[in-house]
C-alpha cells in the first residue's frame, strides 16, 4: 500500500519521454555547439525539443524561447535584469521563492517591492495589482497556478494593464504548463517560465519564454549558446525529453486534466465525509485539476506527513520548519489563513499514474491519523 501524491514537487518521468532521452545517453552525443556531424545532430535535436515547447505555449517562434536548466534559474534571471534597471516591483505574495527570494531586502536592499496579498481563496484581485502600478516600476509578477493551492490567477487581465503603461510582466507558469492550456499571445505577458520536471519530463531542463523585445540582459555568459543570452554547453538529454513531454502534454491535456480533476474531487468528498472538520484551501476558487490543499484543525501538518511516509504515503506541507519551530507557510498566512489551521496544511497533488483505487485507500488512513495526531496533546 502508499502511493505519490506529491506531483507538485515533480513527477515521475514518462516512459515514452525516458525512451527519447535514452539515445542520447548512450551511443548518440554532441556538443550542439560543434560543427562537425556529431554536433549537428546534437543541435538538431536540441532545435526540436525547441519548438514543440514552442508550440505548447504558443510563442509565435521557437526563438523566443530560452532553454534553462531550472524554473528557479528562468525566474532569477528575470528578476536580476529588472533589478539591474531599477527600484520598484510589484508582486502577488503568492509567488515561489525564486521570484520573492531575489527581492528580499537583504539581498536588493534598494528595490521597493509592493506585495500584493490574495483574498482567503488564494486568488489575487487584479485591480489591486494593477493599482500598485507605478510610472517606475520595472517589474510585475504574478504566477498562473500557485504551487501549494493550485489556485489560478487572472494573469491575462494584469497583463493588459501592464502592456498599457510598458511594464514587464513576468508569468511563473511552471505548475500550470502541461495541466491545464497556456498560451501566451491569450495571456499577453512578456516572460513566461516552464519546469519539464512538473509535468512527466526530466529534471535540469526549463525554458523562458521571453516575448521580442522584452528587456533581458544575459545571466550566464562566455559562449554563444542560445543566442548568446545563456552560455552553457545544451543539457541534449535533457532537453530531448523535455520537447517529448510537451508534445505529450499538449496531445493529452484535456484527458489528463480530466482523469485529475476527477481524482481531485473524488478525494475532497470522501474526506469531508471521513473527516468533517477538514478545510479546503481555495474551494470555489478556479484551480488547477490535481492540488488539493486540506487543513485539519489541531493537527501539525509536519507530523502528519511523516506519520504518513512511514505507512508510504507522498504528501507535502507547504511549509518551512526552521529551527525546530513549524513555520506556517507564508502563502497560506497572506491569505490570512489562521495559524493553527495553516500548521495542520497538507497539500495533496495528484498524478496521471495516480488511480481512484489509491484515493480510497489514502482516505481512512489520512482521516484517521488526522484524527489521532490532533486527540494526542501537542508537543511544543
Ligand atoms: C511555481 C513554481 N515556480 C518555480 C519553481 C522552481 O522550479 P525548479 O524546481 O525547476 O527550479 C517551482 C518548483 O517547485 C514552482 O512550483
Amino acid at each position: 500500500v502508499g502511493a505519490y501524491f506529491d506531483h507538485n514537487a515533480t513527477t515521475p518521468l514518462d516512459p515514452r519521454v525516458r525512451a527519447a532521452m535514452l539515445p542520447w545517453l548512450g551511443e548518440r552525443f554532441g556538443n550542439a555547439s560543434s560543427a562537425h556531424r556529431w554536433g549537428q545532430a546534437a543541435r538538431e535535436a536540441v532545435e526540436g525539443a525547441r519548438e514543440r515547447v514552442a508550440a505548447l505555449v504558443g510563442a509565435a517562434s521557437p526563438l523566443e524561447v530560452l532553454f534553462t536548466a531550472s524554473g528557479t534559474e528562468a525566474n532569477n534571471a528575470v528578476v536580476a535584469d529588472a533589478l539591474a534597471r531599477g527600484g520598484h516591483f510589484v508582486v502577488s505574495a503568492l509567488e515561489h521563492p525564486s521570484v520573492l527570494g531575489p527581492l528580499e531586502p537583504s539581498r536588493a536592499p534598494r528595490a521597493q517591492v509592493a506585495r500584493i496579498a490574495p483574498d482567503r481563496r488564494g486568488r489575487i484581485d487584479a485591480g489591486r495589482m494593477i493599482e500598485a502600478l507605478g510610472d517606475d516600476t520595472v517589474l510585475a509578477a504574478l504566477m498562473l497556478a500557485n504551487n501549494e493551492i493550485g489556485t489560478l490567477q487572472p494573469v491575462a487581465e494584469v497583463a493588459a494593464a501592464c502592456r498599457a503603461r510598458g511594464i514587464p510582466l513576468l508569468c511563473d507558469a511552471v505548475q500550470a504548463v502541461g495541466k491545464v492550456a497556456v498560451d501566451v499571445q491569450e495571456l499577453g505577458v512578456d516572460y513566461l517560465t516552464v519546469g519539464a520536471h512538473k509535468f512527466h519530463g526530466p529534471l535540469g531542463a526549463a525554458a523562458l519564454w521571453i516575448r521580442p523585445g522584452a528587456p533581458f540582459t544575459p545571466f550566464l555568459v562566455g559562449g554563444s549558446q542560445e543566442r548568446r543570452r545563456r552560455a552553457s554547453t545544451a543539457n541534449v538529454p535533457a532537453l530531448v525529453g523535455f520537447g517529448v513531454a510537451c508534445e505529450l502534454a499538449g496531445a493529452e491535456l484535456t484527458e489528463r486534466a480530466g482523469r485529475l480533476a476527477a481524482l481531485r474531487d473524488r478525494f475532497e468528498a470522501a474526506l469531508a465525509e471521513a473527516s468533517p472538520g477538514v478545510v479546503v484551501h481555495g474551494a470555489g476558487a478556479p484551480r488547477l485539476p490535481h492540488t488539493s490543499s486540506v487543513a485539519f484543525p489541531g493537527t501539525v501538518n509536519q507530523e502528519l506527513m511523516i506519520r504518513l511516509d512511514l505507512e508510504g504515503w507522498a504528501v507535502s506541507i507547504g511549509s518551512a520548519c526552521a529551527s525546530g519551530h513549524v513555520e506556517p507557510s507564508p502563502v497560506l498566512r497572506a491569505m490570512g489563513v489562521p495559524g493553527d489551521l495553516a500548521i495542520g496544511t497538507l497539500r495533496i497533488s495528484f498524478g496521471t499514474t495516480n488511480d481512484a483505487s489509491e484515493v480510497d485507500a489514502f482516505v481512512p488512513v489520512l482521516a484517521r491519523a488526522a484524527r489521532e495526531l490532533a486527540a494526542a496533546p501537542a508537543p511544543r
